[in-house]
């Protein structure tokens, strides 16, 4: 059985009901829960944007789903907090594993997930005491590519822990340095570099990473390529929040930019409905 919130409406007919108090709080409602009594049911609901009321939100509905005895997979296309798996600084919470632990207790049985970021590869998982299926969007991405450019396509990821995106395609990886957080209120480590020496002279060069953030990774991938000489350059990502302008600024120094829909935005070209329903 499906169940379907309003921020996932492409999967079909919402029957999750999201409102918010007067003074904020949230509120949910799903139609019928009585008649899900020891059903199998997969929830559909994205946690961006807005992720931490969205994240509050799917707590409410996981444990409304438990109450009822309904055996709850959790999917969510983009999960937040997944580049937050390990600590970089003494002291840092680890907010990928609060919130796996979180969805756990709430009642998610198991998360079916795209390109989680922690967890590097497809597959069945299991972090913070939540069972996760790790799905990759990747063939997609590169088939729509490949539908953009005559002829072959060299595929690069920008740093190693994309390398899975590309691996299985002939592709190769550039290496990335990040720096120390930036002065300020936001927690924002820099991109030092993002380096390969692959000959890309004349050929059509297709970026892929699992996400494009600021846009800071991908913008100096673009700009290594092309100073190696390529044709034609794209990028792409399974998720794309493209902040800080991201998005114009890579229209501007390359020939296409795209995303999957797993997060609303013009650049979303490749979607993930048949993916998720598989
Ligand atoms: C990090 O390793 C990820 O795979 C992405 O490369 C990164 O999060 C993208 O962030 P930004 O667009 O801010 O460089």
């Amino acid at each position: 059985m499906d169940i379907i919130s309003p921020t996932f409406s492409e999967m079909g007919s919402p029957s999750i009901e999201m409102k918010k108090f007067p003074d904020g709080d949230s509120y949910v409602r799903i139609d019928n829960v009585s008649s899900l009594q020891g059903e199998e049911v997969h929830l559909y609901h994205r946690l961006y944007p807005e992720q931490d009321h969205q994240i509050f939100n799917v707590l409410l509905m996981l444990d409304t789903l438990k109450r009822v005895g309904a055996r709850t997979t959790l999917v969510v296309p983009y999960l937040p907090y997944s580049r937050q798996d390990k600590t970089f600084k003494d002291g840092e919470a680890l907010s990928a594993q609060v919130l796996c632990n979180l969805m756990s207790k709430a009642g998610a049985q198991k998360l079916v997930t795209i390109d989680c970021h922690f967890l590097k590869k497809e597959g069945e998982f299991e972090y913070g005491g939540l069972k996760i299926k790790n799905i990759s969007a990747n063939k997609l991405l590169i088939e729509h590519a490949k539908t953009l450019v005559d002829g072959d396509l060299e595929i690069i990821s920008p740093d190693q822990g994309a390398n899975y995106l590309v691996s299985d395609f002939g592709g190769k990886s550039m290496s990335k340095v990040r720096g120390d957080y930036q002065e300020g209120d936001e927690a924002y480590r820099t991109v030092e570099k993002v380096e390969g020496d692959f000959d890309v002279k004349d050929k059509n060069v297709l970026i892929i990473d699992d996400m494009i953030s600021t846009g800071g990774t991908m913008i100096r991938a673009v700009e290594n390529v092309k100073k190696g000489g390529a044709k034609k350059v794209l990028c792409a990502a399974t998720h794309g929040f493209f902040l800080k302008n991201s998005y114009e600024k890579l229209k501007e120094i390359t020939d296409g930019v795209f995303v999957t829909n797993s997060i609303p935005h013009e650049a979303a070209k490749v979607r993930i409905e048949k993916l998720l329903k598989e």
